[in-house]
């Protein structure tokens, strides 16, 4: 990658766009043939994806720029419908870069599998039976997938917890799993089926479950940044918000403060972490409910539901801000595999490892959270959405491209953003 900081990106046609991308991260012909194409995904990879397939759904593709994560920069590929997601990452992202990018770092790729047995006597016994019977387990476990082992992964290790459900007293068996590059739902649920008859032989008991957890707490990711005062003011430049540097970063922290301590608020902003987050993980092909449902659980992961991200303010007076959450992805298996946009979008990235991507998702995430917080802070989350809101509402109205822009800036100025004035409007030009 050359340098993700494509000046004036949003101003191009789409295919200068794409010749952009493919000069800074060196993508192949057949990638930009690709994208040219708009690829569209063809009906037989669809329909042995899924069930029933009639048709394929599509979502707007854009690219962050200015990203620059543990000193390499990136070109964010982000699948969204929302408007200003894009727009809005790559700003806050060219306020990071100014001091230097964001630094990351995700933990080893360990997944959880629960099993849980029933119809246990006497509990403790039976967590004894399953303890004495670990390196058993672990062997059983990894025969089941003899090629995660061969890269380094596979079954590690095993925690037993006694727990009380309404029928009764039951045994937890968590196997953790090193999956590698893989997302590891399948290696992971392989896994547990493999050793729940030696479980109940042990134990006596009756395997229940056996299931992956959504809650990668061992899988987690952080990545934290500076936003310079300077920079952030520089951000509103053109734009009178009333407001002095100073100001500006002391209600951004405002907006912070109430997330951590109001649940309304919390969900609100994680959410719009989630809108970066899940963007990414769109664009290649993850199992982004798999990610939502571990993002929300850990943020409630023992204390009340909390944001995802923490603000402060350091000695210059600039905010540092960090985030932490569970991030499972993969690149080998699943839709990374049979969906070609999937493939440009990582190697649009130059990721290698399943451990990078969540890097990057980190740091989308924390950039998006700061984009939301420095609007809403400051001028209202309105004022950054209003061209894009309007160029749509003047596309649901029935005008096109240029006559769009124009519909949707007359409106604008008018202070008037609704259907029935972009019909008026369109009508008139016509
Ligand atoms: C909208 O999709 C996301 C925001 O509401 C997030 C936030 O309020 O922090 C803007």
């Amino acid at each position: 990658m050359t340098s993700s900081d494509l000046h004036g990106f949003y101003k191009k046609e789409r295919s200068e766009r794409i010749e952009a991308l493919c000069e800074a991260a060196g993508l192949a012909k057949e990638d930009a043939e690709l994208l040219e194409k708009n690829c569209i995904m063809d009906f037989e990879p669809a329909d042995s994806m899924i069930e029933n397939v009639v048709a394929t759904q599509q979502l707007p593709l854009g690219i962050a720029t200015n990203f620059k994560i543990n000193g390499i920069d990136r070109l964010v590929p982000m699948a969204v419908e929302e408007p200003s997601v894009v727009a809005a990452a790559s700003n806050a992202a060219g306020i990071v870069r100014k001091s230097g990018g964001f630094e990351a770092k995700a933990e080893d790729p360990i997944m959880i599998g629960q099993i849980m047995l029933v119809k246990i006597d006497d509990a403790e016994k039976a967590k004894n039976a399953v303890l004495g019977k670990k390196e058993e387990l672990i062997e059983a476990a990894n025969s089941a997938d003899p090629i995660l082992v061969k890269f380094g992964g596979g079954a590690k290790d095993i925690e037993v917890r006694t727990l009380e459900i309404e029928s009764g007293k039951v045994l937890l068996v968590h196997l953790l799993v090193d999956v590698r590059d893989a997302m590891g739902a399948n290696a992971v649920n392989t896994m547990t089926e493999t050793i729940a008859p030696i479980l109940e032989e042990a134990t006596g008991g009756k395997a229940r479950l056996r299931i992956i957890t959504n809650l990668a707490i061992n899988r987690k990711v952080k990545a934290k940044a500076v936003f310079s005062k300077q920079a952030i003011e520089e951000s509103f430049k053109g734009k009178d918000i009333g407001m002095n540097a100073g100001e500006i970063v002391d209600a951004i922290l405002e907006v912070y403060e109430l997330a951590a301590v109001d649940q309304f608020r919390a969900t609100t902003h994680n959410k719009g972490i989630m809108n970066g987050i899940d963007a990414v993980a769109v664009a290649t092909g993850q199992d982004w409910r798999a990610i939502e449902a571990g993002a929300h659980s850990f943020a409630a992961f023992g204390h009340n539901y909390a944001p995802l991200t923490k603000y402060s303010k350091n000695e210059n007076g600039d905010i540092v801000g960090e985030i932490e959450l569970p991030i499972a992805v993969g690149l080998v298996g699943g839709a990374v595999k049979t969906s070609p946009l999937a493939g440009v979008c990582i190697r649009l990235l130059g990721i290698k490892k399943a451990q990078e991507l969540s890097e990057v998702m980190a740091a989308v995430g924390l950039a998006q959270n700061f984009a939301a917080m420095r609007e809403i802070g400051t001028r209202g989350i309105q004022a950054g959405h209003m061209a894009l809101h309007a160029k749509n509402i003047a596309v649901i109205a029935g005008a096109e491209g240029k006559v769009a822009e124009e519909i949707a800036k007359k409106m604008i100025e008018e202070k008037k953003i609704r259907v029935d004035r972009a019909k008026e409007l369109l009508e008139a030009m016509k």
